[in-house]
């Protein structure tokens, strides 16, 4: 049985009072879930403070990037190991507005998920198609081939430590979800690929999530799909409430 996990990705919001702040109310109104992993994922410059907010709290920490070298002259970077020492535990990788706005690559993915997998690091490795690949009827080879990119060189021991985030990318941030099937649909195809790769049994482990407007309504019903293993969430994780009532409800279909 592969655990649920659900993870809020905050982008580029809150500041390190505000983080503090909606943790504590996440905090509050979670103490007693374990049955999910629950992830919030900060930017950077919160980290440090969050950690010690979720001391003590089964609630893990995720940054939204790193870069591959440890360090150097790489301005405005940071690393897997600062990130680990500033006490994260998981990483978002090639989320599809890095890839779009800031020139992210399968092969730039490649280099950050080995990086991040050298420091212990969890990655949550993003793939998925823009729409107008949706709609001439190239989403799966679109994620075939950064499923192939992204993971190059990555051994099935290593895969069992990710974590995949399937997010249509016409889905995030525009209120219109991929349907439970499609999504299904999707991760089934995800799930077979790392059969072919890795073998029936490595598969069978890897949790894959879907991302894209992630509410409190539609989450029992795409928790409900036999290769859905838990969520990214973009908009829905920046209030308490909303985060708390997706994980619940998820947890009633799990
Ligand atoms: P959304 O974002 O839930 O706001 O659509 C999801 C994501 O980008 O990870």
């Amino acid at each position: 049985m592969r655990k649920p996990i659900i993870a809020g990705n905050w982008k580029l919001n809150k500041t390190n009072p505000e983080a503090v702040e909606l943790i504590t109310q996440i905090r509050r109104d979670l103490t007693d879930v374990s049955k999910v992993d629950v992830v919030v994922c900060p930017v950077f410059l919160a980290l440090a403070d969050a950690h010690d907010v979720l001391l003590e709290t089964n609630i893990g920490l995720g940054a939204q990037n790193l870069y591959w070298e440890d360090s150097g002259a790489f301005t405005g970077e940071v690393s897997a190991p600062m990130l680990k020492a500033a006490g994260a535990q998981y990483v978002i990788i090639g989320h599809s507005e890095r890839r779009q706005y800031f020139g992210e690559t399968d092969q730039t993915v490649n280099k950050k998920i080995k990086a991040a997998l050298k420091y212990d690091l969890t990655p949550i490795v993003c793939v998925g198609e823009v729409l107008a690949e949706r709609e001439s009827g190239k989403a799966f080879e679109v994620i075939k081939t950064q499923c192939q990119g992204g993971f190059a060189g990555i051994t099935a021991a290593e895969m069992g430590r990710l974590v995949i985030a399937y997010e249509p990318v016409w889905a995030i941030g525009t209120g219109k979800t991929a349907t439970p099937a499609q999504a299904q649909e999707v991760h089934q195809f995800i799930r077979k690929w790392l059969a072919d790769t890795y073998g029936q049994d490595l598969a069978q482990t890897v949790r894959i999530q879907y991302g894209g407007s992630v509410k409190p309504e539609n989450a029992k019903e795409l928790m409900g799909q036999a290769d859905i293993d838990g969520f990214l969430v973009g908009g829905a994780s920046l209030k308490a409430d909303s985060f708390a009532a997706i994980i619940k409800n998820s947890l009633s279909a799990a």
